[in-house]
């Protein structure tokens, strides 16, 4: 088959470079779930920052993973301990995400900058953020770092984990059933500050065909 293009069509190489004035990929793939991961290095240092190149890749167990785009605190930290914590963000969680993004020294422990109380996880050393209402406490299972096609090394790590706990606020069950435009998640989206807010206006259903 002749490839085809159309006028309407802008088609670029991204090893070549996008031709836009901002890189279209993060604004397409979006708006993609937050992980706000909290991490504590061998020394016992403590550490929190947001990852939005993060998503959910199981079910049975739950797996979750996210992508350190350079060998971040957080992949070291992980990497030392075998362990991390993931919590939602929310809408009133917002201000605290974005200020624990700060490229800050190992030592700066970002509960504090962000305001927010580390809590005591169940099953592993890492805190969870006390104010987000759900939180996963996750047992490292693949650290990976990336390549292109023709095989050469990206400074990109993937971090996987298995979720070991699961803390819930049980107001955000509705007969039992996890009620997500209830929760007023945050979703990350394009350029320097594109976020989208998630509630019921959002909500439509569609079955799977029998
Ligand atoms: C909403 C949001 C999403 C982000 N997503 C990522 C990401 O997916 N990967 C990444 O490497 N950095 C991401 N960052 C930047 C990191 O949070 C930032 O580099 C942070 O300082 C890393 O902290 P650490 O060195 O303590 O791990 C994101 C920042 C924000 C505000």
């Amino acid at each position: 088959m002749e490839p085809v293009l159309s006028e309407n069509t802008h088609f670029y190489e991204p090893r070549l470079g996008h031709g836009l004035p901002h890189d279209p990929f993060n604004a397409i793939v979006g708006p993609r779930p937050i992980g706000w991961i909290s991490s504590r290095s061998a020394e016992g240092l403590l550490n929190l920052a947001p990852y939005s190149f993060f998503n959910a890749f199981n079910y049975v167990p739950p797996i979750v993973g996210f992508s350190s785009i350079g060998y971040k605190d957080t992949v070291r930290n992980i990497e030392q301990t075998g362990e991390f914590a993931w919590n939602l963000v929310t809408h009133p969680l917002v201000e605290a995400m974005n200020q624990s993004c700060a490229a800050v020294a190992p030592e700066v422990n970002e509960f504090e900058l962000a305001g927010v109380t580390p809590v005591a996880s169940r099953l592993i050393q890492v805190p969870r953020v006390a104010e987000s209402p759900v939180s996963f406490e996750c047992k490292l299972t693949q650290l990976t770092q990336l390549k292109t096609a023709a095989g050469e090394d990206v400074p990109s790590w993937l971090v996987l984990g298995e979720v070991v706990a699961v803390h819930l606020d049980r107001r955000l069950l509705k007969d039992g059933i996890f009620d997500t435009a209830a929760a007023d998640i945050v979703l990350r989206a394009g350029g320097p500050g594109d976020y989208f807010r998630i509630g019921p206006e959002q909500l439509f259903k569609l079955y799977r065909p029998r």
